[in-house]
């Protein structure tokens, strides 16, 4: 059942060209293909397969010669002749009734296709892996206005429009829709004066919500010219929204189809960090089109090859674009949100993993975001011009490969002439390694020796030293520099590294910008956690202290039941009120560390984390902040406000994200009562919907639940944030109650993703409410899991991973989730995708 990448052997043949012609039917699409094979050379001799499932053979042909396949459940093998030779076939799909939204599907009476990562071969019979690449041509007849697929439009009559796509491409990349769709267009002229037509396709209606995306598209596309030397090689880069999407996006080769609530936006429907995703993940499909389609992988195995480094690179895009120090900390955030908590349960895997059951398990923020670490860590060692240097040569040498993270690193070894043997154990090693750090100083000599230890992760005992950049800097007590940021190339297990010439003892500041996905231990005062916070030159570094500082306080108040400490709150008043700091990074430094966080934390310490006595103290040291605070709060709403129509950039983004810290502690301090004022008054999205938030979360939301729906109704995207709110601020006790009464609600339709992330998803990551003794909430996310997975499976197993975390509790709550996930298990009629993740999260 398991698939192993030690087991790659190419395709027997390759594909010269690919004709398909689609008759659009909601109940019965004839898909007809000529499709021409020539002998693979560099191949072993094999039996002629092709994938297909779910996929009725109606006729075959080989070189005009009708065959009889044989048939199973996953494809077809059939006796070919020696040489090359033309195979034809159609076949008979059901698109209306695909659930699984993978494949050819429908979504509000318009047909779409996910094909990535094995899609493809529920259209038709095919050699659906991504080393089998073709130039496609597509024919696509219905009676709908807008017929689309890839590659630049060739011919069109009818009702029926036909597209040539040039660049041979494996079939995941392949993608067609057809519907009732209006365009948002522009045009863009690349660096070399190629015209290229933009259209951004959507509902009628939603045409005006397309702006943005539109403005964020065409920077994406100078920025890959200007940084990295990338243009766009069609006449045409279409973009379609859809409302049923299992993921964020797909970059399909000209092709983007993307979920509606990543393209969407106008000031009144949506927030700032709306705004931001789109522009990222816009960034990201496009970014695509080099690392990932002119250059994609191998096989699925290899996937952070494109995944690891489009991440990579929209992050650097999104820096550019805003403020580089607050994405790094948003990323961070995200990563030890998602990755870390990943990489230390029973889900954690390598970068590229081994082996797999289903590959759709496999899009994870390991493969993702670590992947993207791992690119941000080679750059750090090899030095930018380096970096440069082996991105040129690696879409010089691999422009058209299907290629493999050794390819990758040879790029980098003979860009450089540096052995990245150590190096490329990041992706093979799952976990995240512990960085213990002791100092001392003596005679002006000051010595930092750190301790690197990876923990044990399913499959892999052993673990082997990493190649660690650790970027350093040095403070003289009284504040200044003395050392600016300098990275320390750790290899072994123990290291030291010495600094000379200091008067005095330095106060260090270790792994700015957090040069590298690791869990840094090192036993620092409260004093020096407060003195990085006000002094560090290294923004990163600087929220850090802040962050490192208010765990401590929460996690002592958790298990040691203290008082939220004074040199807490004094550097978090210090901060709120500091007008030379940008008002993002100060709402970022007032953050409280997420109760997730610290639940792993106090795991880590060998303390079984409560839920409850979490959510408490997180109350608590809230509160305590509010009165802190209290004198300086209502001056620093009224000067957070924005005067003016709303506009999107970060700069006022930033403003409006210190005004909702704000306005969260005023709001326990006043019932509400700011709140909803500004509630009542907002003209734009992240005004109403922070609002609305600090609300709900003084249990003061009543009226704004009835006139927010009431407002909203007719807006799904928008009705998604409703229904996600209202369960992320539950109490704890009603967290359950609430989700399961909103799933009787006529507007929650389950089928739609989007909708059951936004109250399922939202119950899993309500810490407190999810963990809620009684229990509920686990058997209330077991049945929908159950209930989804019959329908999709790929959203379904997804969600399990809300489980991940189960073995750092107490035993009642292993024991009622452990009995869960056996319930899920022991269902007749499991996907592969919910079987796997359940399998490896009970360990077996
Ligand atoms: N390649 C897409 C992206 O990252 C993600 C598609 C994943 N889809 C899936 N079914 N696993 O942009
Ligand atoms: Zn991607």
């Amino acid at each position: 059942k398991a698939i192993h990448l030690s087991d790659y052997t190419p395709f027997g043949w390759q594909i010269s060209q690919v004709e398909l012609t689609f008759q659009l039917a909601p109940k019965a699409t004839r898909v007809t293909s000529k499709i021409s094979f020539v002998p693979n050379a560099d191949a072993p001799s094999q039996e002629f397969f092709l994938h297909g499932e779910q996929v009725k053979l109606i006729w075959a042909k080989i070189d005009g010669e009708t065959v009889t396949p044989t048939l199973s459940e996953t494809g077809l093998t059939c006796d070919v002749p020696q040489g090359a030779f033309i195979w034809e076939a159609e076949v008979e799909i059901a698109p209306e009734g695909n659930t699984a939204l993978e494949g050819l599907y429908m979504s509000n009476g318009m047909y779409c296709t996910q094909c990535e990562a094995e899609g493809f071969r529920k259209i038709t019979f095919y050699p659906d892996r991504p080393d089998v690449m073709a130039p496609f041509t597509v024919r696509v007849e219905g009676d709908l206005p807008v017929l689309l697929s890839n590659g630049n439009p060739s011919a069109q009559g009818d009702g029926w429009a036909e597209w040539t796509d040039p660049w041979p491409k494996p079939a995941y990349l392949f993608a067609l829709v057809a519907g009732q769709l209006e365009a948002f267009s522009d045009s863009f002229t690349t660096a070399s004066g190629k015209h290229v037509d933009l259209n951004i396709w959507v509902r009628p209606g939603d045409v005006e919500k397309c702006d943005y995306a539109m403005d964020a598209l065409k920077r994406s596309m100078k920025w890959d010219e200007d940084v990295y030397g990338r243009e766009y090689d069609l006449d045409v880069f279409n973009i379609v929204a859809v409302d049923d999407f299992n993921m964020g996006a797909m970059e399909n080769k000209g092709l983007n189809i993307f979920n509606s609530r990543y393209v969407l936006a106008s000031p009144e429907t949506a927030t700032d960090l709306d705004y931001a995703r789109i522009e990222a993940i816009i960034a990201h499909e496009y970014f695509h089109n080099w690392t990932g389609n002119r250059i994609t992988c191998r096989d699925w195995f290899q996937l952070c090859l494109k995944e690891g480094l489009t991440v990579y690179r929209d992050q650097q895009f999104s820096g550019d674009m805003r403020s580089h120090a607050v994405k790094r900390i948003e990323d961070v955030l995200m990563l030890r949100a998602r990755q870390f908590r990943e990489d230390n349960g029973p889900l954690a895997h390598p970068v590229r993993p081994e082996s797999y059951v289903e590959i759709n398990n496999f899009y994870t923020a390991t493969v993702y975001e670590k992947g993207a670490e791992v690119i941000g860590m080679l750059k750090q060692l090899v030095g930018d011009d380096s970096y440069a240097k082996a991105l040129d040569l690696y879409f010089d040498r691999h422009d058209g490969d299907a290629a493999t993270i050794e390819d990758w690193i040879k790029v980098f070894e003979d860009a450089t002439g540096r052995d990245l043997g150590q190096f490329k154990r990041w992706y093979s090693q799952a976990g995240t390694p512990r960085l213990d750090v002791s100092d001392d100083f003596n005679d002006g000599t000051y010595t930092l020796s750190f301790k690197q230890k990876t923990p044990a992760t399913p499959g892999q005992d052993q673990k082997e030293p990493q190649v660690i950049p650790i970027a350093v800097g040095l403070l003289n007590p009284n504040g200044d520099e003395v050392q600016p940021t300098t990275v320390l190339e750790m290899t072994d297990a123990e290291q030291s590294f010495t600094f000379t010439g200091l008067s005095t003892r330095p106060v260090p500041s270790i792994l700015r910008g957090f040069s590298a996905p690791v869990i840094l231990n090192r036993d620092t005062s409260a004093d020096e956690r407060a003195f990085l916070l006000a002094h560090d030159t290294d923004p990163f570094n600087k929220w850090e202290a802040g962050r490192a500082l208010a765990k401590d306080v929460l996690m002592r108040m958790v298990s040691e039941n203290t008082e939220p400490s004074a040199a807490y709150l004094d550097a978090l008043r210090a901060v709120a009120v500091d007008e030379t700091l940008d008002p993002a990074f100060r709402a970022l430094a007032m953050g409280l560390p997420s109760q997730d966080d610290i639940a792993q934390s106090l795991f880590d310490s060998g303390v079984t984390p409560d839920p409850d006595a979490i959510y408490r103290a997180a109350k608590r040291l809230k509160r305590a902040a509010a009165q802190h605070l209290l004198a300086d709060l209502p001056n620093l709403y009224g000067q957070m406000a924005c005067p003016g129509p709303y506009s999107p950039d970060a700069k006022d983004a930033g403003r409006r994200a210190l005004r909702e810290t704000v306005l969260s502690l005023l709001s326990e301090t006043d019932g509400g009562a700011q709140a909803a004022v500004q509630f009542a008054a907002a003209d734009n999205m992240s005004d109403q919907l922070s609002a609305f938030a600090s609300l709900l979360s003084v249990g003061a939301g009543d009226d704004a639940v009835a006139s927010f729906y009431d407002q909203w109704k007719d807006d799904r995207l928008v009705i998604d944030k409703w229904f996600s709110l209202q369960v992320s601020y539950a109490a704890p006790e009603k967290t359950a109650a609430l989700a399961s009464e909103l799933t009787t609600h006529k507007d929650f339709d389950w089928k739609n993703p989007n909708r059951f992330r936004s109250v399922i998803g939202a119950l899993s990551m309500n810490a407190a409410g999810f963990h809620d003794p009684s229990g509920a909430s686990y058997t209330f996310l077991a049945d929908w899991l159950i209930k989804l997975d019959g329908a999709n499976p790929q959203t379904a197993a997804r969600m399990s991973t809300a489980f991940e975390t189960w073995r750092r509790y107490d035993a009642d709550r292993q024991g009622m989730i452990r009995a869960q996930l056996e319930r899920i298990a022991a269902q007749g009629g499991l996907s592969r995708d919910m079987g796997e993740m359940v399998g490896r999260m009970l360990g077996s």
